[in-house]
C-alpha cells in the first residue's frame, strides 16, 4: 500500500473536518492487457491494477447526509434520501451513485468522504471505477458490513449503469477490487472464475508502456452503448445468451458481423495470451496486442486517430505490439516495449503526435500493483 497517499487523504480530511477520519480506503486504476469489449459479452478479460489509486478518507454521520470533498474542495452536502439517478451529473455522481445503491442494500448511514488520488481522469485507466470502488469499501467499512468482491463489483456496476447512466460491464471494478501485485487477473466474466496469472515483464526485459492520448473519452452517450446493443441484438438473433456463445458471425445481418467477429477473435486472443504467459513466452504476446488493436479499430470501430497514431508510432519504433485499452474513443494505449528502447519509443510517439498536431501524450511504465482495500 502507498502510505503517502493514504496519509495525504487522512490529512486532507483532518484539515477539512477538524478530526481524524475513521479510516482510509483506496482502490487502483487498471490497465487491461487484452480482452476489450468482451466483458458485457460474458467473455474473458486480463487486466492488472496500476500503482495510481483513489483514496477515500471517511467518517460516519448520523444525519443521513453525504458530504464529499475532492482534496480541500468541498461540494454542497447531499441528502441520501434525496439521491436520484441523473442528479448530480458531475464527478460526484460516482460516489453518490454508490451511496444510492448501497442504501438499497440497507447501508443508510451518512458519511463524510474526502477524496484524493492520482489516477489520471478521462484517460481510460478507470479513474471513475477506482473512485466508486474506494467509496463502496469506505461506506461498507463504516457500516462494519462485510461483502464479497463479487457483490461489491455488481453494486458498483449498478451505480454506473443505473445512476451515472453508463452501460459499462464488470471489467474495471473487478480489476480494481481483485487484482494483486505482479499478476494479471484472468477473469471469465460469465462464471466469475478468476485466476491470478504471474506477470513480470521486466524479467523478460520488457515494459508495458502506457500512452495516455489525453483525448477524453465519455462512456455516457458515446458509441459504447450502441456497440453493446449491437452485440445483444446479435445474441438474440442467434438465440444464445451472449456473443460469448457464438463461434461465427455468419448468418447475421451485415451491420452486426464485424462486432461479433471482434468479440469472437478477442476472446481467442485472451486465451492465447494466458497460454503464452503461462509458458513464459512474453515476446509472442506482442502480435496479439496489435491484432486486438486492429480488430477494435476496423471491426468494433471504437478507436480514434490519436490511439491509432500512438499504436502505430510505438510499433514503428520497435514495440513488440500495441493496442488501445478501455472503452475507446480516446483514453490510453499500451505498448509492449523492450526496456532498452523505451526512451526511443516515447520519443517517436511524442514526435508522431506533434507531427499530427495532437497535444503531447503522457507516458509511463505500468507495473501490476495491489487491488483495493483498507489502508488504515
Ligand atoms: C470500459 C467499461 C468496461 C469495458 C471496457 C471495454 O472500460 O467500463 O466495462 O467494457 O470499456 O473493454
Amino acid at each position: 500500500m502507498n502510505s503517502t497517499g493514504s496519509n495525504n487523504a487522512a490529512e486532507a480530511f483532518e484539515r477539512l473536518h477538524g478530526v481524524a477520519p475513521t479510516g482510509v480506503w483506496s482502490a487502483p486504476g487498471r490497465v487491461n492487457l487484452i480482452g476489450e469489449h468482451t466483458d458485457y459479452n460474458d467473455g474473458f478479460v486480463l487486466p492488472f491494477a496500476i500503482p495510481q489509486r483513489t483514496w477515500v478518507a471517511a467518517a460516519p454521520r448520523e444525519d443521513g447526509v453525504l458530504t464529499l470533498a475532492s482534496g480541500s474542495a468541498a461540494v454542497p452536502p447531499l441528502r441520501l434520501a434525496d439521491l436520484e439517478p441523473g442528479s448530480p451529473r458531475d464527478w460526484t455522481a460516482y460516489p453518490a451513485g454508490v451511496a444510492w445503491v448501497l442504501r438499497q442494500q440497507g447501508i443508510t448511514g451518512g458519511a463524510d468522504l474526502v477524496i484524493t488520488g492520482d489516477v489520471p481522469h478521462g484517460s481510460g485507466l478507470s479513474s471513475s471505477h477506482s473512485l466508486e470502488v474506494a467509496t463502496a469499501l469506505a461506506l461498507l467499512g463504516l457500516a462494519e458490513t462485510e461483502a464479497s468482491t463479487g457483490d461489491v463489483a455488481k453494486w458498483v456496476q449498478q451505480a454506473e449503469n443505473d445512476f451515472v447512466g453508463a452501460p459499462t460491464g464488470l471489467l474495471d471494478q473487478t480489476a480494481s477490487l481483485c487484482c494483486t501485485e505482479a499478476h494479471v487477473l484472468f477473469l471469465d466474466v460469465r462464471t466469475g472464475r478468476q485466476e491470478q496469472v504471474p506477470f513480470d515483464a521486466s524479467r523478460h526485459g520488457l515494459e508495458v508502456l502506457v500512452i495516455d492520448t489525453r483525448v477524453s473519452h465519455e462512456l455516457v452517450g458515446s458509441g459504447y452503448a450502441e456497440r453493446r446493443a449491437g452485440c445483444e441484438e446479435a445474441a438474440r438473433l442467434r438465440n444464445v445468451p451472449a456473443v460469448r456463445d457464438l463461434d461465427t458471425e455468419a448468418g447475421l445481418p451485415e451491420r452486426l458481423r464485424p462486432l461479433v467477429r471482434h468479440v469472437i477473435t478477442e476472446n481467442e486472443r485472451v486465451l492465447k495470451t494466458v497460454a503464452l504467459l503461462r509458458e513464459d513466452r512474453y515476446e509472442e504476446i506482442g502480435p496479439l496486442l496489435s491484432a486486438s488493436h486492429a480488430s477494435l479499430r476496423d471491426d468494433y470501430r471504437v478507436s480514434c486517430a490519436e490511439l491509432d497514431v500512438a499504436a502505430q508510432a510505438a510499433e514503428d519504433a520497435g514495440a513488440l505490439g500495441a493496442r488501445m485499452i478501455g472503452g475507446g474513443f480516446g483514453g490510453s494505449a499500451i505498448a509492449l516495449v523492450p526496456a532498452g528502447i523505451r526512451p526511443d519509443v516515447e520519443r517517436c510517439v511524442a514526435e508522431a503526435f506533434a507531427r499530427h498536431g495532437f497535444a503531447a501524450p503522457r507516458m509511463f511504465t505500468a507495473i501490476p500493483a495491489a487491488g483495493a482495500g483498507r489502508d488504515r
